[in-house]
């Protein structure tokens, strides 16, 4: 079987990409190296340099491949520049987006999208389910919720097969200490190091956090999935900020006392993503415990040094 994977020099997507290759997927990334490394990419995938927006590139290699399945991960994921340069984060996240779709239509590949948690803004109740109103805090919610309403039309009108995993925090080997879930890379590279993290508000905010080959099960379970579907991917289990820094030097086996600041305007105090959907219909169920993912992220980090 034939799948791409766009975004597949990044975190999640270099992840995902070794596992393909490990099942025996015949894989092809495609990426334009903006945040990803190619350092992580799978030697056995074949590499594609090139941005999604590039439509003539986009089709020919999709002539060339002519994918069974798209796994669709690149994307501009920085909150702060979706605010400071919406119009970059839009024609990546949604321009780049529907030229990928286009394509998924013509090829007639199964499409699977990587959506966000930030879709549904401030959680009106928790554990938030797919059903939760969508109302975005940011642009970069916007721009992620938006082509999942060009993925269900497609479906609608030209009958393309999708799925859409909105993620809750995702942590783990290789991510950037920035981006959404960069918080943990953060500390524990700041704790590895001796320095002081930094902490906005008291410590008590609570978020659930998802280790990345949880998340790779899950876009292998979306492959196999019969229907049409758009699913939470979270353990459904919350951790303070503290309970976090805790762990993290448990685990070091240091004692750093994070810095506490101001409170930044548009945090959220609380969330978690509900995964019953995901856990019925997709077959899939986080095996990762915090420990054992902190674990692993942690040795990666200090490997890397
Ligand atoms: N990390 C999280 O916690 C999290 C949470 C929810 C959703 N997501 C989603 O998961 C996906 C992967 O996120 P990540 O954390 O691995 O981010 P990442 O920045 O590590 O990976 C994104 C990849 O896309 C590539 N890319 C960016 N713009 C491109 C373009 N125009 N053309 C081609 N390639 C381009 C980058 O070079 C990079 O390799 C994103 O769609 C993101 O919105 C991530």
């Amino acid at each position: 079987m034939k799948v791409i994977v766009t975004g597949g020099c990044g975190f999640i997507g270099s992840n995902l990409v070794d596992r393909l290759i490990k099942e025996g997927f015949e894989t092809y990334v495609i990426d334009n190296l903006s945040t990803g490394k190619i350092e992580f990419l799978n030697p056995i995938a074949k590499f594609y340099q090139s941005d999604i927006l590039d439509v003539q590139k986009m089709k020919s290699i999709f002539e060339d491949v002519k994918p069974n399945a798209v796994f669709h991960l690149a994307a501009q994921i920085d909150v702060q520049t979706s605010i400071h340069n919406p119009d970059l984060d839009a024609q990546i996240n949604i321009l780049g987006s529907i030229n990928l779709i286009e394509l998924c239509k013509t090829y007639k590949s199964k499409l699977i999208y990587s959506s966000s948690a930030a879709v549904y803004g401030t959680p009106l109740y928790l554990p938030v389910c797919e059903q939760h109103l969508i109302q975005p805090l940011s642009n970069y919610g916007i721009s992620k919720v938006t082509p999942e309403l060009y993925i269900r039309c497609y479906a609608r009108l030209y009958n393309v097969k999708f799925t859409i995993l909105r993620y809750s925090n995702v942590y783990g080997p290789r991510q950037m200490p920035k981006g959404e879930g960069g918080v943990i890379s953060i500390f524990i590279n700041k704790i590895i190091n001796d320095e002081t993290p930094a902490i906005f508000g008291d410590g008590q905010q609570t978020r659930d956090f998802i280790y990345v080959e949880d998340v790779v099960s899950a876009n292998l379970s979306a492959l196999k999935a019969e229907k049409n579907g758009t699913y939470n991917i979270s353990t459904n289990k919350r951790i303070s900020i503290n309970e976090l820094i805790k762990k993290i030097n448990c685990i070091l086996n240091k004692n750093i006392v994070p810095a506490y600041k101001q409170e930044r305007i548009g945090d959220i105090d609380h969330s978690c993503l509900d995964n019953q959907l995901a856990k019925m219909e997709l077959n899939w169920q986080p095996k990762y415990s915090i420990i054992e993912g902190i674990t692993k992220t942690c040795q990666f980090n200090e490997n890397i040094q």
